[in-house]
């Protein structure tokens, strides 16, 4: 039996504007209050929508969340939020080390780490993103490339209650390519034995999103693969309906 209950997360990235929350939490929130559970949801909007999501979310059984954090609480670093700052806007969890953000802010694994011990200071479950790219995947370099990135963004007090793992390989975000069913499962193995090896029925129990084009029309197998605990959804997750395609094909 699987006790890790299925995740299915959407990431906005620097999408939406202030009309959006409203919508979005009418249609999946209406499904998920009158479901009361068979998935987890949670949705992750850009910084200028977190307070409204999160009050439009309230008791409709959505998460909300951040895209990124910085290690420190409070101080002088103009444009950044920390993790304190985004618990008290309402949200309850935070995207950190996103390849988006490892490419374009030079994060490394170091950082992310920091990152994900700031989230746990401040009462935040932190999301941790790994994936290779596609020369890394073509050199047959795949899991050595993920497995050091679990290595050195995962912090060594990580479980279940305060990580999740997202496997987003990168070629296959925003591309509407993904890795075969066969892939995901030999990956998400692959993690899941990293996890176990090193934190023991801690490990064991963090649970492990697929993400990478994930749409209504492929949520169902790749949600069925083995040892895929969810979704993190970028694009399809813009749109409430495709959204909740998605959530249910994990149930
Ligand atoms: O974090 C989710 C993401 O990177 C996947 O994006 O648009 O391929 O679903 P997308």
């Amino acid at each position: 039996p699987d006790a890790r209950k299925k995740l299915v997360a959407g990431n906005w990235k620097m999408n939406g504007l202030a009309a959006s929350a409203p919508e979005f939490v009418r249609i999946v929130g209406a499904y998920q209050g009158a479901m009361k559970s068979g998935v987890d949801l949670m949705v992750f909007p850009p910084f200028t929508l977190l307070t409204s999501f999160a009050t439009a979310t309230r008791g409709a059984g959505v998460g909300v969340g951040a895209q990124d954090c910085h290690a420190k609480a409070s101080g002088a670093h103009t444009g950044d939020v920390s993790a304190e700052m985004i618990a008290d806007a309402g949200g309850q969890a935070v995207i950190v080390g996103h390849s988006e953000r490892r490419a374009d802010h030079g994060e490394t694994d170091a950082d992310v780490c920091a990152k994900a011990e700031a989230a746990r200071r401040a009462g935040l479950v932190a999301v941790v993103c790994v994936g290779e790219t596609r020369e890394q995947r073509e050199a047959g370099d795949a899991r050595k490339v993920v497995g050091g990135q679990l290595a050195g963004s995962l912090p060594d007090n990580a479980d279940a209650d305060h990580v999740v793992v997202a496997y987003e390989p990168v070629w296959a975000i925003g591309t509407g390519l993904t890795p075969t069913v066969d892939e995901v499962a030999e990956m998400h193995g692959f993690i899941r034995g990293e996890l176990s090896n090193r934190f023991g029925p801690d490990g064991a129990a963090i649970r492990v999103l697929y993400g990478g084009s994930v749409k209504p029309d492929n949520a169902k197998e790749l949600l069925a693969a083995a040892d895929v605990d969810g979704a993190l959804v970028g694009g399809a997750s813009l749109k409430a309906d495709d959204f909740l395609a998605i959530a249910k094909a994990a149930i």
